[in-house]
């Protein structure tokens, strides 16, 4: 696989992001009511749909769940953007700051600086809890932020934005759901295709640059990045808003096969794309088993 030169790509992502970058303060009216009868995802992405369980709510409690479930993957989101920024500024203190690649990790930063702010603002707006990780998963972000590098880093990175990605692609151009959400998904898939591309690329150019012990070491953790983004993208708290027990409503999500259609599709191109780097396999492989991702 032919891997386009660092500079030149960081030279032409910090033109796009002159000329695409988008103020969530100024573009969005925060003060416009929600429109009622709206879904917050579209209703066949909630985990539950077309379960049982899905049967027995009204159509109020489905969109009360759908927008509990878009205020858990947002929080996901800055949880996620909050790592990111530390990886790529602990990458930024080594490197050259007048080099092109070294200013765009410091441009891409203050895009997530920007995302975060605005899904902070759509979770409060939505009233909805900030639906945080588990201790296990907190403490493996937090050991991720303070040592992550190479291909790791830039395969969890990866995985994380291309689900968001495909998920908010569909949601932004669909006319069911609300335009907050809409808007909000609008200016964050056009600022992640920049992401992706320095992310694909850099992760290409680091296992290229990788040993065959440091890869297998960093095939494990990648899965355990893939199990957690495929598993753990909506918090089971979120099935208390419409009075369903978390285990109940988590077991009903898992075995869901609309759900598992749903993660399947939506990491369907960042899969490919490992496979192609040859970063599926080993000991990890039951864990992306499970991930629901394959
Ligand atoms: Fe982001
Ligand atoms: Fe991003």
């Amino acid at each position: 696989m032919a891997v386009p030169d660092r500079a030149q790509t960081a030279t032409r992502l910090l033109r796009s992001s002159a000329e695409h970058s988008y103020d969530p303060d100024v573009e969005i009216d925060w003060e416009a009511p929600l429109v009622a009868g709206r879904w917050f995802t579209p209703q066949h992405r909630s985990t539950l749909y077309g379960t049982d369980l899905w049967a027995t709510l009204s159509e109020e409690q489905r969109i009360t769940l759908t927008r509990h479930e878009v205020a858990s993957i947002a929080s996901l989101g800055v949880w996620f953007e909050t790592i990111l920024m530390q990886l790529l500024i602990r990458e930024y203190y080594r490197a050259d700051p007048t080099s092109a690649h070294a200013q765009y990790a410091l441009t891409e930063i203050a895009d997530e600086c920007r995302h975060s702010v605005m899904f902070g603002r759509m979770i409060d707006k939505l009233d909805c809890p900030v639906y945080r990780v588990g201790a296990f998963d907190d403490a493996l972000g937090r050991w991720i932020a303070a040592t992550a590098t190479g291909p790791r880093m830039y395969a969890a990175i990866l995985i994380a934005e291309e689900i968001l990605d495909a998920l908010q692609r569909e949601a932004s151009t669909d006319e069911t759901v609300q335009p907050l959400v809409r808007m909000v998904s609008r200016i964050h898939v056009i600022e992640e295709a920049r992401h992706v591309r320095y992310a694909r690329e850099e992760l290409a150019r680091q296992v290229r640059a990788a040993g065959t012990r440091r890869l297998a070491f960093d095939r494990l953790i990648i899965a355990r990045a893939a199990y957690l983004t495929g598993r753990r993208i909506v918090n089971p708290e979120v099935y208390r808003s419409v009075g369903i027990d978390p285990r109940a409503g988590r077991r009903a999500a898992l075995a869901n096969p609309h759900h598992r259609e749903t993660m399947r599709w939506a990491g369907e191109r960042v899969v490919a794309y490992l496979r192609e780097l040859d970063l599926i396999g080993g000991p990890g492989l039951s864990l992306w088993r499970r991930s629901l991702l394959l």
